[in-house]
């Protein structure tokens, strides 16, 4: 019981008390009466001045109360927050978070590492520095669309290839997930950028590969076909020859210039079909490399000389620029002599629409000092047709040709054996006029695999 009531108790008791006895009341009143009831009026006062206290204290309770949720509140987003930043430390990939204005509000230390920024130099900025200039415009209405969107996760660009830019400069291809956060400070969306370099690489090895076993499947059916041909045409196309040769040195004796003539138009077609057969069966035995050491000088002059009857019947001008003290070469000199030559043939036969005597072929080499191991450059560049647009990789296919009596596996036969030596080789147009054949082959010794020990020779084109 309270104080205040207490004393009141005590008091009505008293006078109950006198009531009842009013024979002691004379005793007790009046002087006591008097100062009890001085004590009663204070206790009463004493009553209401608690009263107000225990209204005040009441309020202070709730107060507390409040305090005491929202303290709770708080602490159970600290939580959740260190429990995010802990998962988003240790998440594989870069995650970034965007606010309403498209500043990055937090990133993880996989953005650091993606980005070569600090997290320092990240937050705080527009998320549009980290795209490549030619989409910064794009991207800030392509965000505002997302984030007015409805709540919803998804993959950013779908079919399309994505990059960022790095603090460098340098671009990486990535995937990016986007997750929209509704959080007390508005919405926020987060993405999840991955770095697909290696992805992308690994795929492009598996397209090589399957390109590859594309064309050795395609090669062992020529090859058969190849076979059959040789086995079955050769003979008797030797047999046609060597009668065709011996009446033709028998001129005058059995037949009139008329006959004369048809002989020697047959013996020419008779020689055309042999050298289809002998593209087709060079095309289609890809025999193993028979390496040495050789100086690419010789080689490119040695071919030179396989092709001076097509030079003179055209009247080209074969001119040389060797570069002094190249590396030798370990190469197969048959088969790189092959290649030199068709491309030689190649180079004399696009100047067919040129005026007589105004064909030129102009060889050239050079040492290319490259990452890894050096390598020769040889260019073979003419002012024939020059080669369409878009059609540079077509030329290689076997088969491919604009010529009206050319088989088609002259490049063919380039590019397998540029690629048996791990080199590239590539044709485009020069300049104005012309076409400008380019092999690059490695220097050192050829071991290993068929694959190139470089990417593109078009890289390195000046
Ligand atoms: N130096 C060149 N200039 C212009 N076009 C060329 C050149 N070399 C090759 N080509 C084009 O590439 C095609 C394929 O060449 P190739 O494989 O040697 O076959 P072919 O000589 O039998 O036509 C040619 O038909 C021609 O259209
Ligand atoms: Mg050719």
């Amino acid at each position: 019981m309270k104080k205040a009531d207490l004393a009141e108790h005590t008091l009505t008791a008293l006078q109950e008390a006198a009531e009842r006895r009013p024979g002691a009341a004379p005793e007790i009143a009046p002087a006591l009466l008097k100062e009890l009831n001085a004590v009663l009026a204070d206790l009463q006062a004493t009553r209401a001045e608690l009263h107000e206290k225990d209204q005040a204290l009441s309020a202070v309770h709730v107060e507390l109360d409040r305090q005491r949720e929202r303290c709770s509140e708080y602490a159970e987003r600290l939580r959740t927050h260190e429990h995010f930043r802990i998962t988003a430390e240790s998440a594989p990939c870069a995650l970034l978070m965007v606010n309403q204005a498209g500043e990055i509000v937090f990133a993880n230390a996989q953005s650091e590492a993606l980005f070569g920024y600090r997290r320092d130099e990240l937050m705080g900025r527009p998320i549009e520095m980290l795209l490549p200039k030619a989409h910064q415009g794009k991207h800030v209405g392509q965000r505002a669309n997302f984030l007015s969107g409805p709540h919803a996760a998804r993959h950013m660009g779908a079919g399309r290839d994505l990059c960022c830019v790095r603090k460098d400069g340098s671009e990486c291809p990535v995937e990016i997930g986007l997750t929209q956060i509704e959080t007390a400070e508005g919405r926020l969306v987060l993405s999840s950028i991955v770095d697909i370099t290696e992805r992308r690489r690994l795929e492009r090895q598996l397209e090589d590969r399957n390109c590859e076993i594309a064309r050795t499947q395609a090669l062992a059916v020529v090859g058969r076909m190849a076979n059959m041909v040789a086995h079955d045409l050769r003979n008797p196309l030797s047999s046609i020859k060597m009668g065709l040769q011996i009446l033709g040195k028998e001129p005058a004796l059995h037949s009139g210039a008329e006959e004369q003539e048809l002989k020697q138009i047959a013996l020419e077609q008779v020689r055309y079909m042999e050298g289809i057969l002998v593209d087709l069966l060079d095309y289609s035995r890809e025999s193993p490399l028979k390496p040495e050491w050789l100086e690419i000088d010789k080689l490119l002059d040695a071919a030179t000389l396989i092709v001076q009857k097509t030079v003179a019947e055209r009247g080209a001008r074969v001119t040389t620029h060797y570069q002094s003290g190249l590396p030798t070469l370990h190469c197969d000199g048959d088969k790189l002599r092959q290649v030199f030559s068709n491309l030689l043939v190649n180079a004399v036969q696009a100047t067919e629409g040129i005026g007589d005597g105004a064909a030129e072929v102009h060889i050239s080499t050079h040492l290319e000092l490259g990452t890894d191991r050096p390598r020769i450059r040889v260019e073979i560049r003419d002012n024939g047709c020059g080669v369409e647009a878009g059609q540079e990789e077509k030329l290689f296919e076997p088969f491919y040709t604009t010529r009206a009596k050319g088989t088609g596996l002259g490049l063919a036969i380039v590019g397998s054996v540029v690629r048996q030596h791990h080199g590239k080789v590539h044709l485009a147009s020069a300049g104005k006029r012309g076409t400008r054949a380019v092999v690059v082959l490695p220097t050192g010794p050829i071991v290993g695999s068929r694959e190139s020990d470089f990417t593109d020779t078009r890289e390195e084109d000046h």
